[in-house]
């Protein structure tokens, strides 16, 4: 069995939530990069958008990336855009079992419509621009989501299949 699986998929997928139920499951940990990036920054992931810009986020997620290559028993789950910077995605693959969580754009959009979490790449755009900016992001990043080890569909009892389908490969 894998010691370090990864969540990957856009935003609104669904990789924290299940994530955790994942790692509970299993009786592995849980790690969520965004909160650790918040944690090591001593500031939340708009803020860091806001204060110092994306491509310092983007470093700081690459080093998020290297930091989790040393946890044992973890499941993981990325930010939306980390397996589609430079070499990130090589790296996820080199360090565990990677994950897509793959929805469609239209299921996407309805989800973020609702969502909490405060996205500063969506933050200030009009209901129209959501959908038109997801559906060109999620073009974009399924080139590097696809190359994932597993591809899961992110609707229905999607953490029982995510376990079975682990199980499974072993
Ligand atoms: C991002 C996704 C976010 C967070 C940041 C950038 C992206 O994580 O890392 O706002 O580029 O897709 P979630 O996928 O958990 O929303």
């Amino acid at each position: 069995m894998h010691t370090r699986i990864y969540l990957i998929g856009f935003m609104g997928s669904g990789k924290s939530t299940q994530g955790k139920m994942i790692a509970r499951m299993m009786g592995y940990d849980f790690l969520d990069m965004d909160d650790w990036i918040e944690e090591q920054e001593g500031m939340t992931v708009p803020q860091i958008f806001s204060e110092y810009g994306e491509a310092y986020f983007r470093k700081k997620e690459k080093m998020a990336i290297r930091a989790t290559g040393t946890l044992e028993k973890t499941v993981i789950a990325t930010g939306g855009g980390a397996p589609c910077h430079g070499d990130n995605m090589e790296l996820l693959k080199a360090s565990g079992l990677t994950i897509y969580i793959k929805l469609t754009a239209d299921a996407l959009i309805s989800r973020l419509s609702t969502a909490k979490t405060r996205r500063p790449l969506l933050e200030g755009k009009t209901d129209d621009e959501v959908r038109t900016t997801v559906k060109e992001m999620l073009n974009e990043r399924e080139t590097f989501y696809k190359q994932a080890d597993m591809i899961i569909d992110g609707l229905g009892r999607v953490n029982e299949r995510i376990v079975n389908a682990i199980q499974r490969r072993g």
